[in-house]
């Protein structure tokens, strides 16, 4: 038997088989040497692209590793959260007093309910049998109106962000990793007791001083008298004068932190 008697080109499966076309698909054995095995010519020469795809895709995952941040830590409030950079423009609508608050449900359910529900409904909303985009303005104008709308809220979302101190944020540090300096922190002392009744100083270096949106404090380099100017004039950004207690207890608390070094 010839190779490939009886097969027939695949057709658009959009359109109807008509047997009664004089066009019909000719049978396969009309295209002498065009046939080919499925197993293994076909198969192999598939894998081989599919290969190119993986090891392409490898390679670009080795190459740029997805951007990881530290868990998530809900004491630190300044963080800035934000989606996927393909859902800012949602994002950024519900930053609009008729999107937000009381109008919630309208920027989070019934907007983008209506344009996937009118993009799953299209067609039979759009029946027209014209392909041109000139002859169908109304889909065109709505699409276009959509695209423009979903770039100029990604833009302002973009805009409205300080990249600078985003790109500070989340980062994934020694504490994270488990890699915390051998400083033993004893949590009875009138030092500790201090610093946890000044609650200001835990929410930036947290409750174990290895650090939250503030650095950590174990294994500091300061001398008590160095510990005692940061907390009164501040540094960088951490603002001065937040210590609430009396002069004993800042010498004492000073004196606590710059005990905190390393074994
Ligand atoms: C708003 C957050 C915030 C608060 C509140 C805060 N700090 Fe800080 N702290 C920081 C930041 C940020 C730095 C690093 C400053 C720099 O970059 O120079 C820092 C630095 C320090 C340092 C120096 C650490 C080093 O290794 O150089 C000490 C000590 C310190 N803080 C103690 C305290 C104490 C005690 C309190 C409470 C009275 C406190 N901090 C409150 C954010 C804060």
């Amino acid at each position: 038997m010839q190779r490939g008697k009886g097969m027939k080109f695949v057709g658009d499966s959009r359109v109807k088989i008509n047997d009664r076309m004089p066009n019909k698909p000719k049978d396969y054995t009309e295209y002498p040497g065009k046939t080919e095995a499925f197993w293994p010519d076909f198969l192999l020469k598939e894998w081989m692209v599919g290969a190119v795809f993986l090891i392409g895709y490898l390679l670009l995952t080795v190459a740029h590793p997805s951007p990881l941040e530290a868990p998530a830590d809900p004491t630190d409030a300044s963080y800035i959260a934000l989606p996927d950079w393909y859902f800012l423009f949602m994002y950024q609508l519900l930053k609009y007093s008729y999107f937000s608050g009381a109008y919630n449900v309208l920027g989070s359910v019934v907007v983008p309910g209506l344009a996937m529900g009118a993009l799953a409904l299209m067609p039979w909303l759009d029946t027209s049998k014209e392909r041109r985009p000139s002859k169908r303005p109304i889909p065109v104008a709505i699409m276009l109106l959509a695209v423009s709308a979903m770039v100029y809220l990604t833009w302002e979302s973009v805009d409205s962000v300080n990249w600078e101190v985003k790109s500070t944020q989340g980062k994934i540090t020694d504490k994270h990793l488990g890699l915390l300096p051998d400083v033993e922190v004893d949590t009875k002392s009138d030092g500790y007791l201090i610093y946890e009744a000044n609650s200001s100083c835990i929410g930036c270096h947290g409750g174990d001083l290895a650090g939250v949106s503030g650095p950590m404090l174990l294994g500091n380099e300061l001398t008590a008298e160095e510990v005692q100017e940061v907390i009164v004039n501040g540094r960088g950004a951490m603002p001065g004068g937040m210590f609430e207690g009396t002069d004993e207890e800042l010498a004492t608390l000073a004196e606590f932190i710059a005990g905190l070094k390393e074994q």
